[in-house]
């Protein structure tokens, strides 16, 4: 097999963060070289602990450190109404060993990039704070990240306005920072997100596994309540970014021009995507836009059933 990449995920677990970081852990093209959490899904305490939990769980002693309590320029926005009150539906996980490293995020990003010598990738499953943060802090940052994978926007219209989908919404400034980096951004936004789903049966199936990873991943799934958005299923927006930055093979693709509103009182927060327009700029972004959902849902169950 080629060289693991190394990655660090940025995320905010709740549920679907969750399975995320699940399936992380068994996919072999990925070397995790730490996770850094941030305010989103709930406050940061709390994706912290759960960052803690689910690596518990997973049995990891991979290093967590602790990034944003807010977004760059605005307050914070929770969804408790999607990830319960603790970010993971009350379910319960074991009491972490391990504590954070104590380093911010940003500082722990900036030195993965320079030990990892421009080979470092990031996939950002939540606000985009703590990216924002590291690239103002760090001005040789941005030649430093090989790639990042961001479960983030849409071409198409948003979860949370008619025009944002959630990780942008909630902090559009620091998202606006990273979409004008220059670092190459794989966007896997509401566009694919949607179209990644498991059914009811698949499900079950995965939890059937038996192990206590496999349950959790049945269970932060099931317990999504995303029908109106994806009748079909349980969408799992931040496990499609996972296995996307493992290998590209069931995705589909197009290179746009994407930018971030940060102004608007109907438009903040919109990922403004040009394909095709006579105005069109240098693209700046692999756009994500469609999956072979059943050969997603069967990689799911078999990286699953390494545990
Ligand atoms: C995104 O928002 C969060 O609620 C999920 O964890 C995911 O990252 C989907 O819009
Ligand atoms: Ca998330």
């Amino acid at each position: 097999m080629s060289e693991r990449i190394p990655v660090i995920i940025d995320c905010d677990p709740g549920c679907d963060d969750t399975a995320a970081l699940l399936l992380a852990f068994r996919c072999p093209e990925l070397d995790i070289r730490g996770i850094t959490t941030v305010s989103g899904n709930v406050a940061l305490d709390k994706t912290t602990r759960n960052a803690l939990r689910v690596c518990e769980t997973i049995g990891t002693g991979v290093p967590v450190s602790a990034g944003a309590v807010k977004p760059m320029f605005c307050e914070p926005v929770y969804a408790p109404h999607v990830h319960g009150e603790d970010g993971l539906q009350g379910i319960p996980l074991p009491e972490p060993q391990k504590q954070v490293t104590g380093k911010h995020a940003w500082d722990a990003i900036y030195q993965e990039a320079v030990a990892q010598d421009g080979k470092l990738e990031i996939i950002a499953v939540g606000p985009l704070t703590n990216l924002g943060i590291a690239l103002a802090k760090y001005n040789d940052l941005a030649k430093r990240i090989r790639r990042i994978v961001i479960m983030g926007g849409a071409a198409a219209g948003g979860n949370v306005t008619p025009c944002a989908e959630f990780n942008i919404y909630v902090d559009p400034e620091a998202a606006d920072i990273v979409f004008k980096s220059g670092i190459p951004l794989c966007v896997c936004g509401l566009d694919v997100t949607l179209k990644a789903y498991l059914t009811a049966d698949e499900l079950r199936e995965i939890g059937a596994l038996g192990t206590p990873q496999a349950k959790l991943f049945e269970a932060v799934t099931s317990q999504n309540c995303e029908k109106r958005f994806c009748p079909q299923g349980a969408p799992l927006h931040d496990p499609a970014a996972v296995l996307y930055a493992a290998g590209d093979g069931i995705f589909s693709v197009q290179r746009c021009w994407m930018r971030v509103e940060t102004s608007g009182t109907i438009t903040r927060g919109k990922t403004v995507t040009d394909c095709y327009s006579d105005a069109q700029k240098e693209p700046n972004v692999t756009l994500v836009l469609d999956v072979d959902r059943k050969k997603f849902a069967a990689r799911v169950k078999e990286i699953m059933a390494r545990y």
